[in-house]
C-alpha cells in the first residue's frame, strides 16, 4: 500500500534530507550554531528557520574551511547573501561564459543573480568565512516539489545580472521619497559604511536605504537608530529577516491586546524576523548608531503580494490613518521608561526628548 501524502511540506521533507543540523527558533545566533558537513556544497552548513520566517522564505549558515571553495550551483530560486565572518570571493557565470568575480568581507551583502552558476571561495588560509543566505527555496520547492527542475534548469536569465558595476560594488541610487530610496546593485562590499538616507517618519532621528539585488523579487533593506534613540512601532505580514549590522540592542514584539511583550536582544550575528502581524519596535542601547538589514520576499520593485504594497505605503503611517504604525504620542506608557532604564544600563543617556517633545508628548 502507498503512503498517504497528506499535508506534505516538500521543502521540510527535503532539507530534512541534506544531512545538515536544521535548527529552529524564535531568533538565532548564527555566529555560534553548529554546521555540519554538507556534501552537495562541499562545505558546511546548517539550516537556519525562524519563527516569523513566513511561507516563502528560510535562511542558512555556510561556513567555508580555510582556503576552500563550494562545489559550483545554480538554482531556480532567489538567494541574497550576508557575510558573518571572514575574508573570500564569489565567481558568478553569466550564460554566455562571462565571468563576474567580486571580494567580500564581513558585513557584506550581496545576491546571487537567478539561475547563474557561482561557486564561493574562502581567501583566508587561517580562518573560516561564514555565511548566512536567506532564500525562497520553500517557495519554489513548495510549489514544484522537484528538485530537479529547480537546480538542474538550463534556462538563463541573462537581464537579472544587470550592469558591470553591480559586481564591483558600485550601483545606482534610484530616489523615490524619504524610506523609499533605492540603490540597484548585485554587491555591497560593507553594510556598516553605506550611505543612509534621513527617514523621520519611522521616529528617532533614523535613516535606511531599499535595495534592489540582482533585480530580484525578495527585498533588502538597511536602517540605522544613531545612539539613544529607538524607533516607532510598527506591524507587517511575515518574513523581514533582521540581521543587526552595527551596535546592540533590543526589540519589543506583541500583538494587538497582548498585555506582555516579548524581548529579544540582537547584535551583528543574530537573525530573528517578526511574526506575522506582530507589533515590533527597535530599541538602540548602543554606544554606536545601530544598524540592521533586513530581508523579505517582495520588494519595492516587484513587490509579489498586497500585504507587501500596503507595507510599503503605510509602514510610516499612523495606525489611526490606516497605515501600520504607532506614532510616539499613542505608544504604550511602559515602552519610553524601559528604555531609559536600558540605555542607562549601558552607561548612555537617552536622547529622546526632543524627539518625543517633536511628537507632542
Ligand atoms: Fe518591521
Amino acid at each position: 500500500m502507498t503512503e498517504t501524502r497528506f499535508l506534505v511540506d516538500s521543502y521540510l521533507e527535503w532539507i530534512n534530507t541534506e544531512g545538515i543540523p536544521v535548527v529552529e527558533d524564535f531568533g538565532i545566533d548564527l555566529l555560534s550554531v553548529e554546521v555540519k558537513p554538507w556534501a552537495r556544497l562541499e562545505a558546511q552548513g546548517a539550516y537556519t528557520l525562524v519563527k516569523g520566517r513566513g511561507d516563502f522564505l528560510d535562511t542558512y549558515v555556510l561556513e567555508i574551511r580555510p582556503g576552500g571553495s563550494t562545489a559550483p550551483q545554480k538554482h531556480l530560486f532567489e538567494e541574497v547573501v550576508y557575510v558573518l565572518d571572514g575574508r573570500g570571493s564569489t565567481t558568478v557565470e553569466s550564460s554566455s561564459g562571462q565571468s563576474h568575480s567580486f571580494e567580500w568581507g564581513a558585513k557584506s551583502l550581496f545576491a546571487l543573480p537567478l539561475n547563474a552558476r557561482y561557486r564561493h571561495y574562502n581567501t583566508s588560509g587561517q580562518k573560516p568565512a561564514r555565511l548566512v543566505s536567506t532564500t525562497n527555496l520553500p517557495m519554489v520547492l513548495n510549489a514544484f516539489h522537484n528538485l530537479d527542475f529547480i537546480v538542474n534548469n538550463p534556462l538563463s536569465f541573462p537581464e537579472r545580472l544587470g550592469e558591470e558595476k553591480f559586481f564591483k560594488g558600485d550601483g545606482e541610487f534610484i530616489p523615490m521619497r524619504p524610506g523609499r530610496h533605492m540603490w540597484e546593485t548585485n554587491f555591497v562590499p560593507d553594510l556598516s559604511t553605506f550611505k543612509l538616507h534621513e527617514w523621520k517618519e519611522r521616529g528617532g532621528g533614523g535613516s535606511n536605504i531599499m535595495f534592489v539585488l540582482a533585480d530580484g523579487t525578495m527585498h533588502a533593506h538597511m536602517s540605522e537608530m544613531p545612539v539613544g534613540t529607538y524607533k516607532k512601532g510598527h506591524r507587517h505580514g511575515a518574513d523581514f529577516h533582521i540581521f543587526p549590522v552595527t551596535g546592540h540592542g533590543y526589540s519589543l514584539l506583541w500583538h494587538e491586546g497582548d498585555h506582555d511583550f516579548i524581548r529579544f536582544d540582537w547584535r551583528h550575528g543574530s537573525v530573528y524576523a517578526p511574526p506575522d502581524m506582530m507589533f515590533h519596535q527597535h530599541f538602540n542601547t548602543s554606544p554606536e548608531p545601530a544598524r540592521y538589514l533586513a530581508v523579505a520576499f517582495g520588494g519595492l520593485r516587484y513587490p509579489f503580494s498586497e500585504d507587501k504594497k500596503r507595507t510599503f505605503l503605510g509602514m510610516d503611517v499612523s495606525v489611526k490613518e490606516g497605515g501600520r504604525q504607532i506614532e510616539y504620542e499613542d505608544q504604550d506608557p511602559r515602552i519610553h521608561p524601559i528604555y531609559e532604564q536600558e540605555v542607562r544600563k549601558h552607561g548612555l543617556e537617552p536622547r529622546m526628548d526632543k524627539v518625543l517633545v517633536a511628537a507632542g508628548r
